[in-house]
């Protein structure tokens, strides 16, 4: 088994999200959870970028000390020594500096030749390097850049001083089997590439981030980018959560472990939703209301009987208390039975007969039937003579 640090930056990208402002308080309060769910390295803010986010990284990084803290700087002077300034008093300061490498970013964004791209990664780097002891380097639309121009780069800003590569698919283009060959074309075409740890941070705009960075991670990635619930910039980051239960529960196919304590997840991902209103879906895998809710008869019935029939992780594993029988149209008289009890109602079996037939009835007029709900209809046939 090998392991596979996890990088979260639901503080930077994550709170790129259109729409989302955390104020220090905030950040700082998912800060402390983020260490308690036991992620090796968080991303704490781009302090460069507003006096607010500046000092929200400061108090991180002086907070903060059994996760590794970093903040983000582009590839200019000012913003290395901001960074530094925010993040000098962390337990292990580590500077996060990013350059596009691709032909539609170098042309039309950066207004740079491949050769200028490549000065200033190196020249910024070794700038970095003066200062803190950890440079990553991350080589923005690498899904999108030429592999030969990439390995080229890679190979100057090692010698440069970075110890982490990070190769991110910035707008969710690439597929697993894509993303996995770059990374493999790096391992295989970069002379002193295993000196470093590569990266890789997955965008979510076609659906694939999970799968694209499990693809990377078979492929020589030793750390995964990305944030809580999947917030980010467009359809957001690949979710953490999903990433590290999928590697826990697949086991079986991927031999990769992560210091993940699984059962916080579910307060983290609590945490996340309230403090910045982005509300998680349904059905979202893991975090989701419905991710343990059994609506039809058969389904309860078979959960009833043994969970595994139609649940492959058990909601304790992530933190939710525990699965819920969704009580609507498709329910069978089996789980109403148990929600009866669970409610504190001993029924006769002809009582527990007419509660079903009224819960039947009403179950054509609403989608979900509320507890509320059920105690109306049992106390109507409670009081029923
Ligand atoms: O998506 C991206 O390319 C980024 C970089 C700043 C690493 O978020
Ligand atoms: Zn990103």
């Amino acid at each position: 088994m090998s392991h596979i640090k996890i990088f979260d930056t639901t503080l930077r990208d994550g709170e790129q999200s259109p729409g989302v402002n955390l104020n220090q308080l905030e950040k700082m309060e998912i800060a402390k959870q983020l260490e308690r769910l036991g992620i090796d390295r968080m991303e704490a803010g781009f302090p460069a970028s507003s006096q607010g986010d500046f000092n929200a990284v400061k108090t991180i990084a002086e907070t903060i000390k059994e996760t590794s803290v970093t903040g983000l700087a582009r590839t200019v002077k000012s913003d290395i020594d901001t960074a530094w300034e925010a993040l000098k008093s962390a337990a292990e300061p580590r500077l996060h500096l990013f350059l596009a490498t691709s032909p539609i970013h170098m042309t039309y964004k950066l207004k740079k030749s491949p050769e200028q791209v490549i000065g200033t990664a190196v020249n910024m780097v070794s700038y970095a390097k003066q200062k803190f002891p950890q440079v990553q380097w991350s080589a923005e639309d690498a899904s999108r850049s030429d592999w030969k121009f990439l390995a080229q780069i890679i190979e100057k800003v090692i010698d440069a001083g970075a110890t982490v590569i990070n190769l991110p698919d910035t707008v969710g283009y690439t597929t697993p089997t894509e993303y996995g060959n770059m990374f493999r074309f790096m391992k295989e075409n970069v002379p002193n590439i295993d000196k470093v740890s590569l990266s890789c941070h997955c965008h979510n705009d076609l659906g694939m981030a999970v799968a694209n960075s499990i693809a990377a991670v078979e492929n020589g990635a030793t750390q995964v980018e990305g944030t809580i619930n999947g917030i980010g910039e467009r359809a957001g980051n690949v979710a953490l959560e999903e990433v590290a239960v999928a590697l826990n529960i697949r086991s079986d196919q991927y031999p990769y472990t992560t210091a993940l304590k699984l059962n916080e997840i579910k307060r983290t991902s609590d945490l996340v939703s309230k403090l910045t209103g982005m509300y998680v879906q349904a059905n979202k895998a893991i975090t989701g209301r419905n991710a343990f809710a059994h609506e039809s008869g058969i389904h309860q019935d078979g959960v009833l009987k043994n969970a595994e029939t139609y649940e492959i992780i058990t909601p304790e594993m992530v933190g939710v208390n525990s699965n819920t029988l969704f009580l609507g149209k498709h329910s069978g008289r089996h789980a109403f039975r148990d929600k009866v009890v669970e409610l504190g109602y001993e029924l006769s079996s002809e009582k527990l007969q007419e509660a079903f037939e009224a819960f039947k009835r009403l179950t054509d007029r609403k989608k979900e039937v509320t507890d509320d709900d059920l105690f109306t209809i049992l106390m109507d046939v409670q009081t029923d003579t």
